[in-house]
């Protein structure tokens, strides 16, 4: 599915929020790269990172971060090093663009959706308002709708034709990469599926890159060649999406393979007990060792770093490399 080319590498990157608690180290020591047409899920329980994630790449961060650094290579490129202006001006929505979570319940009601999807274009591209919304109708009906729906106003479509719109506005400035947040959450399991194939069909179209946040590791293997899961902060497995659900390695990856029921066997989903650490004080060594059945003394003393098990495969887990 790739192509060879790499588009993004993320490096070391590290984001903290401020708040009366504490400080929530909400992502640490993230590595990954992407390449022309990957599509990389990022997977994880509730409060893993994901958005924080994508928030930090595309530079939306709110106002109570502590600590943003580390480095993100577009094309070769290190574009934490432009200003928040530069950014704007040569990053933001027109090299990688984002498809928030929640975006389908984001627009504004009193604007009609072509307008709302042409927004970009005219702030980004300063394209004149005619253009931009002949534009917005033409990406309208790329997602499937009819044109008119360009004049209609958020109340007056589905949840669904709501989420088409918001990727019509994540693609209206012609982006290198996508990243898509829980674009299909809410949603029925229709709606569902046709989303996913739209957003397939959009990305050989247009030769994309996605990343593809969820929670849902069945719909992320219906779109990813490469998997990222995340535990409390940190990547605990990056692989291929083919060994990724062949051959999980660590235990949070494997009990979250395991929740996920199936129609084909008789298989009981099983469910990983307990929940995600607070990231204010998050547990000593491996972060995921006050659940996980392997652990042992080493797990709570030290922290694994990401072990190769493989080409193409790293895993956070002392059961893997020299640690046992
Ligand atoms: N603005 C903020 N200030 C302080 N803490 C925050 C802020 N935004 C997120 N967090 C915390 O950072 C952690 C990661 O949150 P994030 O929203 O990235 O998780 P997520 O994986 O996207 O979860 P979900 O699946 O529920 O969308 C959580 O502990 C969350 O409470
Ligand atoms: S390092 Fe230990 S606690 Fe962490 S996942 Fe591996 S076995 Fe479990
Ligand atoms: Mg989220």
């Amino acid at each position: 599915m790739s192509s060879g080319k790499t588009v993004l590498s993320v490096r070391d990157l590290k984001l903290y929020y401020r708040t009366r608690k504490g400080v929530v180290k909400a992502l640490e020591e993230i590595n990954f790269d992407l390449e022309k047409e990957d599509v990389l899920a990022v997977v994880g329980e509730s409060g893993c990172g994901k958005s924080t994630l994508a928030r930090a790449l595309v530079r939306v961060l709110p106002r109570n971060i502590h600590t943003y650094e580390g480095k993100v290579f577009l094309n070769g490129r290190n574009v934490m090093e432009l200003d928040e202006e530069a950014f704007r001006r040569e990053v933001r929505w027109k090299k990688i663009s984002i498809v928030f979570q929640g975006a389908m319940n984001s627009f504004n009601p009193v604007y009609k959706i072509g307008q709302q999807v042409a927004e970009p274009l005219v702030i980004h591209d300063n394209v004149e308002k005619k253009e931009a919304l002949k534009k917005a109708r033409q990406l309208i009906e790329l997602m499937g709708m009819p044109g008119v729906f360009a004049e209609r106003y958020p109340f007056e479509l589905s949840g669904g034709m709501k989420q088409r719109a918001a990727i019509a506005m994540a693609l209206i400035t012609n982006p290198e990469i996508v990243i898509l947040d829980e674009p299909t959450s809410a949603l029925d399991v229709l709606t569902q599926a046709n989303i996913i194939n739209l957003l397939k069909r959009i990305k050989n179209e247009f030769r994309l890159s996605y990343i593809f946040i969820t929670h849902d590791l069945g719909l992320a293997s219906e779109l990813a060649n490469k998997v990222a899961v995340i535990y409390a902060g940190k990547i605990v497995e990056l692989s291929s999406a083919d060994v990724f659900y062949t051959e999980p390695k660590h235990p949070y990856s494997r009990g979250l393979i395991a929740s996920v029921p199936t129609l084909t066997t008789d298989r009981k989903p099983e469910f990983i007990s307990g929940a995600p650490p607070s990231l204010i004080d998050p547990p000593s060594g491996c972060r995921f060792h006050p659940r996980c059945r392997f652990a042992w003394d080493k797990c709570s003393a030290e922290e694994p770093g990401m072990i190769k098990v493989g080409e193409d495969h790293l895993v956070r887990c002392w059961l893997y490399g020299d640690g046992k």
